[in-house]
């Protein structure tokens, strides 16, 4: 196993998204999301890397989910996280959210912050459980279908368990 990837408890390996993984990551978010970036969209950020960083979590079956997050100056955003729908409830997204809050607090992090929509429960719940808090509310943030984003942060000082 290549030194930049680790394993999860299901048997798939969390690693940087390479350039090969676009089509399978673009496949997998306009089958999750009803506002899906486009391959075009997820291209264009994955060369901005200093600002972009994608993770994929890869099993013998190809893609199954994956992360995406942007740093700023001192704060990292989650853009993006999510895992295909066969795979849930088997720590992908916690193995994923666990490597990005590693790598932002390694490249000098020091608060992680992200949006998510006010019906999604499942991430809340996730997101919850890494000691992010609600810090924010912006109505009609999202469309297909409209609703608002809570806004949630957490200060990345200790180590992640
Ligand atoms: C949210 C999402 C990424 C979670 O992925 P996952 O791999 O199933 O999550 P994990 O197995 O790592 O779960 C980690 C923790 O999150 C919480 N969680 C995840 N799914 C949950 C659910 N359906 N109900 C309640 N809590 C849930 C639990 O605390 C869970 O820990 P536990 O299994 O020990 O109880 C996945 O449901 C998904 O892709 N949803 C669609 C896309 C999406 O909404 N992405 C978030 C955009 S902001």
């Amino acid at each position: 196993m290549a030194e930049n990837t680790e394993k999860t408890p299901f048997s798939a390996e969390i690693r940087p998204m390479t350039e090969a993984d676009i089509p399978a990551v673009a496949s997998l978010e306009s089958r999750l999301f009803s506002d899906p970036w486009s391959e075009t969209e997820i291209r264009r950020s994955f060369a901005n890397d200093s600002l972009y960083r994608y993770y994929v979590a890869s099993g013998a079956e190809g893609i199954l989910g994956y992360a995406c997050m942007s740093l700023i100056l001192d704060e990292m955003n989650v853009d993006n996280l999510a895992v295909d729908a066969s795979c849930r409830r088997r720590g992908l997204a916690r193995a994923l959210m666990l490597r990005m809050l590693r790598d932002a607090r390694e490249a000098g992090m020091t608060a992680a912050t992200l949006e998510v929509r006010d019906s999604n429960a499942p991430a809340i719940a996730l997101y919850e459980s890494f000691g992010f808090r609600q810090i924010g509310f912006r109505k009609d943030y999202y469309v297909k279908p409209a609703e608002g984003a809570r806004i949630y942060a957490k200060a990345l000082q200790e180590e992640e368990t």
